[in-house]
């Protein structure tokens, strides 16, 4: 979306991975969806070296809201957990020189049972947001099919498959015997047409407000995440960064099945992307309890690679300093912010175990990735950058993650690297030193 908004990848904290929907401040004070936790995040961004790095979105999820919208139709948050309500936890924000994110749904309710944004209230709702002085819109799309957008509080207990995500859009129906057949049902049908209707509207609703507002949309992760039935192009023109597929979870298994699935898919994704367009794998979870270091490590470089979106749902008060040297990478930040904007791809998927990824940088520069698979030792991986594409020339190169300079390499050069299982290797390669600086690489499809 071109609104002059997120010309490089938005970085932040977003809450809804690792709080969820815990309501329960009472005996979770801590924890609980409710203005301590986003102040007390804001001030962790602001205090612990974040906010110079980048991360400077401070995002509410869902379960912010009280049930019932006000007097005059407007949303408002739960007088419990949010008492001083959002415009004063915006300026708590802005104080610290930090970004207030806020969620939606384009629906009656969102995914938690909150009061979402039909159609009929988006225009309210998007004015609501601005006038709170909200600086990023995430729009979800939970209960957004017809027999639920007349049903109200009855689609919301029967669900329904407006909460399906990827390939569960469909119906099946039994005929004789073990066959299946799929068609698409009337309240799929109700559903796209909705989502055709609602996301361009938000869009064009925050731009009304004249508030520079980033805006985030889940549309494509409810229809999919591919052609036909998502169009790349449309959404590039209306929002900022989307939800492509399903939701991330405190697990390798769930990072690494995200993962695949961009980079299998990544000659319909790839060319999606572009500055104030991003494709969006979900919150890193580097920092809670799921992945060990080399698959943090793996997450924050495939996630730099793919020039996603970075905002971490973690616990910034109790984090180890290993997550936080990950998540603060200097370079690896570097790489993932790149000006040019180019998204990478997956260059090599050997039989091994070991991947190879790639993604061309500003000033000739580029990125690559060893990942391995494989869970028996570390693999010792031969090639030369000749092999991956590289052309003629001597580069310079950078270990990220290890934060040390490696000799400088030939094309022709055969090296070995070292990948941990579930771990990678990830290089900053300069452009080659002193020749015709054009075509660094010739490989891949951009
Ligand atoms: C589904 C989204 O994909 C998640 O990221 C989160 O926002 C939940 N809904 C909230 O209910």
């Amino acid at each position: 979306l071109d609104n002059g908004l997120m010309r490089t990848p938005p970085m932040g904290w977003l809450a809804w991975e690792r709080f969820r929907c815990d309501i329960d401040c009472q005996n979770d004070p801590k924890n609980c969806i409710s203005e301590v936790l986003f102040r007390d995040m804001a001030d962790r961004l602001a205090e612990d070296g974040w906010r110079e790095l980048g991360y400077v979105y401070v995002n509410i999820d869902d379960c912010w809201a009280a049930m019932d919208r006000d007097s005059n139709g407007r949303l408002q948050a739960d007088p419990k957990r949010f008492p001083s309500g959002i415009p004063k936890l915006a300026s708590y924000i802005h104080d610290r020189g930090l970004k207030l994110g806020i969620y939606g749904d384009m629906g009656t309710l969102t995914c938690g049972g909150y009061p979402g944004t039909p159609l009929d209230k988006i225009t309210i709702d998007a004015q609501t947001f601005a006038d709170w002085k909200v600086d990023m819109l995430k729009f979800d799309g939970c209960y957004s099919n017809a027999t639920e957008q007349e049903q109200g509080e009855e689609g919301r207990r029967v669900g329904g498959m407006s909460k399906g995500r990827v390939g569960m859009d469909i119906l099946k129906v039994e005929t004789t015997g073990d066959k299946w057949f799929t068609q698409p049902s009337a309240a799929c049908l109700t559903q796209t047409l909705f989502f055709l209707i609602g996301y361009p509207a938000m869009s064009k609703a925050l731009n009304a407000t004249g508030r520079p507002i980033g805006y985030s949309c889940s549309w494509p992760a409810y229809q999919g995440g591919l052609p036909p039935k998502v169009n790349y192009t449309q959404l590039g023109e209306i929002c900022n960064l989307w939800r492509n597929y399903g939701d991330i979870e405190d697990s390798w298994n769930s990072v690494l099945s995200i993962a695949d699935w961009f980079f299998n898919n990544q000659d319909v994704l790839q060319p999606a992307a572009g500055p104030g367009r991003w494709n969006d794998p979900d919150m890193l979870v580097v920092g809670d309890f799921g992945l060990s270091m080399d698959q943090s490590r793996s997450q924050m470089a495939m996630w730099a690679i793919m020039a996603a979106p970075l905002f971490m749902s973690n616990d910034l008060r109790t984090i180890s300093s290993g997550a936080r040297t990950i998540l603060q990478n200097k370079v690896a930040i570097g790489i993932n912010q790149d000006p040019m904007g180019v998204q990478g791809r997956r260059l090599i998927k050997e039989k091994s175990g070991i991947e190879v990824f790639w993604r061309p940088l500003s000033d000739k520069a580029s990125a690559l990735v060893f990942f391995s698979r494989r869970t028996d030792m570390p693999y010792r991986y031969q090639t030369s950058l000749g092999q991956l594409n590289y052309t003629t020339g001597s580069y310079k190169i950078y270990d990220v993650f290890a934060e040390r300079e490696m000799p400088t390499l030939k094309d022709s050069t055969h090296f070995v690297v070292s990948i941990n299982p579930s771990g990678v290797v990830m290089w900053y390669i300069s452009a080659p030193a002193g020749q015709d600086q054009e075509n660094t690489h010739v490989g891949g499809k951009l």
